[in-house]
């Protein structure tokens, strides 16, 4: 396969934890769905060939819209809620190029 970014998706996962009260994506449970989602890669082998990488991201700046990730090199924005989200994404965008518009945060 010939491409020009070194890993064909790039996901980042927000997992900022702010003080107390404020909003923020590990509120919501965030790295244990970042752990989530590198599990369900690997069973899927995308993480072989530098196909998939799932990173921690730090705060995203976000915090009001999320739980959110960002994969580039498309630069979309998703939030999720549940396993079916994060499920669907992978489907849809990661093994088959299909933007999920349902759980796209805009720019
Ligand atoms: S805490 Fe996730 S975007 Fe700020």
């Amino acid at each position: 396969m010939s491409r020009s970014n070194y890993y064909q998706y790039h996901v980042f996962f927000c997992t900022n934890q702010r003080p107390a009260g404020e909003s923020c994506c590990e509120n919501q449970g965030a790295l244990d769905m970042r752990n989530y989602a590198k599990k369900r890669i690997k069973e899927l082998q995308l993480h072989k060939n530098n196909q998939v990488r799932i990173n921690t991201a730090g705060c995203l700046n976000r915090c009001g819209e999320g739980p959110v990730i960002v994969i580039y090199p498309e630069d979309i924005w998703y939030t999720w809620i549940d396993k079916e989200d994060i499920d669907e994404i992978i489907d849809e965008h990661l093994c088959h190029g299909r933007v999920v518009e349902r759980l796209r945060v805009l720019p």
